[in-house]
């Protein structure tokens, strides 16, 4: 019983080929969610990027995101003991050392490693806790966005 209906799908399928073609559209579809899909875990800092313009856009006098900014949010002491610089260092290329810990930490920029900015999820959880150590609250996503234009922006040469 059960061969013979599967022998008589394969049969149909091969005489008509407008079956296998929707077949094969629904292979690209699931590939294409799959690449787009957040929790595949393969995003770039592109799509993510655009993901905090997107939430950015509701803010008023919200044009684009800004390096310089991102650079000066990075630097910055905001009046509180710790900088991203303090375990970061001031070039984001380099590798980095835990102000407490003493740990080494991978550079943050991603011309000098890779794997940043490509798990959201890695990337809102450090975010939500270093901007509360640091600036004493969450970061906006227009921070965000300018935080990423920095790393980003940043090449090969020391600048
Ligand atoms: C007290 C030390 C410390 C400070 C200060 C700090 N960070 Fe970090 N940061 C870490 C550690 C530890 C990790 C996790 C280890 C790793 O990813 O290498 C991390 C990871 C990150 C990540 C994850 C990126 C990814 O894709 O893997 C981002 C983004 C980040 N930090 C941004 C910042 C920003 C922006 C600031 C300033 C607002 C800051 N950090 C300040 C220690 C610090």
């Amino acid at each position: 019983m059960l061969p013979s209906t599967r022998d008589r799908r394969h049969s149909d399928e091969a005489d008509r080929p407008g079956r296998s073609i929707s077949a094969s559209m629904r292979v690209v579809a699931a590939v294409m969610f799959l690449v787009s899909a957040p929790s595949a875990g393969a995003e770039t800092w592109r799509d993510l990027l655009q993901g905090y313009r997107a939430e950015a856009a509701g803010t008023p006098g919200f044009t684009e995101f800004s390096a310089a900014r991102g650079r000066q949010l990075f630097a910055d002491s905001h009046g509180r003991d710790w900088r991203c610089s303090s375990c970061h260092t001031d070039d984001p290329r380099a590798m980095g050392r835990h102000e407490v810990t003493g740990k080494s930490i991978q550079p943050l920029a991603p011309i000098a490693n890779a794997a940043r900015f490509t798990s959201p999820r890695k990337v809102e959880k450090w975010f939500r806790r270093n901007c509360r150590d640091v600036l004493g609250r969450e970061c906006t996503a227009r921070e965000k966005g300018d935080l990423i234009s920095y790393l980003t922006s940043l090449g090969g040469e020391r600048q």
